[in-house]
């Protein structure tokens, strides 16, 4: 099969290309860094060509609501234009859990517009909503960090391995459309102060981390439950702890 990356050179979209190239398959990396601007249009139709199906794992570098909102509808309708001239049977989408009900939050409302274009297009799809990625939690503690602190409330989350995402979008490539979306998650649910300290625990990240349900969290100022995922849902294998000792035998093999 010829599967179109688009977004194939970030951090999903790179694991999506490794996983498809170890299956054989011919493989297109579509983004800004290979010569196609999804947002408009530039180089689509050649990436495109003889094309059976494009994974949608771009990400706009402005995560501002209007702009996340002018990426994902300019981005999605010149793909979906594209697939529908270059005959594409399947258009698989990398959205976030939350995307289809937040409305208080920018970024979740254009992955939701993101997503109600992809369900009005003429191609055959797939959603795929995934919780906060593990390595999310280094850019919270960055949000939330005052002087040597981070404050976080203590609402809980169920993060995921990007590699298990990833490995879940090839998968899909490789069949039939749903027709129909997913929520994504990781195995365990947790606080998010726990979640955030962990990982930079394993960092040696010397921030402390601070349950505090007082203050608004910034990124995810988020009501209720709304990042836990939903039926339909489908879980995934990799546990924090795993995640954490792989990151750390990476980082040694690095260092040698
Ligand atoms: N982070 C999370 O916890 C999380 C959780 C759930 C869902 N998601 C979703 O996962 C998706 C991917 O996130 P990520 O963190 O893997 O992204 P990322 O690392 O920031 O990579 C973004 C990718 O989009 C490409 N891109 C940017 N502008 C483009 C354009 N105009 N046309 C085509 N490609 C363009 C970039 O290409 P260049 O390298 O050439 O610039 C890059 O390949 C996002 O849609 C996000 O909503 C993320």
């Amino acid at each position: 099969m010829r599967i179109v990356v688009a977004g194939g050179t970030g951090q999903v979209g790179r694991m999506v290309v490794e996983e498809l190239q170890r299956r054989a398959q011919a493989v297109v990396v579509a983004s800004p860094s290979t010569g196609v601007d999804a947002t408009t249009g530039k180089g689509l139709d050649a990436a495109l060509e003889y094309a059976d199906a494009v994974v949608d794992a771009t990400n706009t570098p402005d995560l501002s609501g209007a702009a996340a909102r002018r990426f994902f509808e300019d981005s999605t309708s010149h793909l979906l234009d594209a697939e529908a001239r270059a005959g594409v049977r399947h258009h698989i989408v990398l959205s976030i859990v939350g995307a289809d009900r937040v409305t208080d939050d920018g970024y979740f409302a254009a992955k939701g517009a993101q997503e109600d274009l992809v369900k009005a297009g003429s191609t055959g799809f797939s959603i795929v909503r995934a919780t906060q990625f593990y390595d999310f939690a280094r850019r919270i503690a960055e949000w939330n960090t005052k002087e040597d602190t981070v404050h976080l409330p203590s609402k809980h989350v169920q993060p995921i391995a990007a590699s298990d995402v990833a490995g879940a979008l090839a998968e899909l490539a490789l069949g039939h459309p749903l027709n129909d979306a997913f929520d994504f998650a990781g195995p365990e649910r947790m606080a998010l102060p726990e979640f955030v300290r962990r990982v930079l625990r394993r960092d040696h990240d010397p921030r402390y981390v601070v349950d505090d349900d007082a203050t608004a969290p910034v990124g995810f100022n988020i009501s209720g439950d709304l990042l836990l995922p939903r039926e339909p849902m489908r879980v995934a294998a990799t546990t924090l702890e795993s995640w954490v000792h792989d990151q750390g035998r990476r980082a040694l093999v690095g260092a040698r």
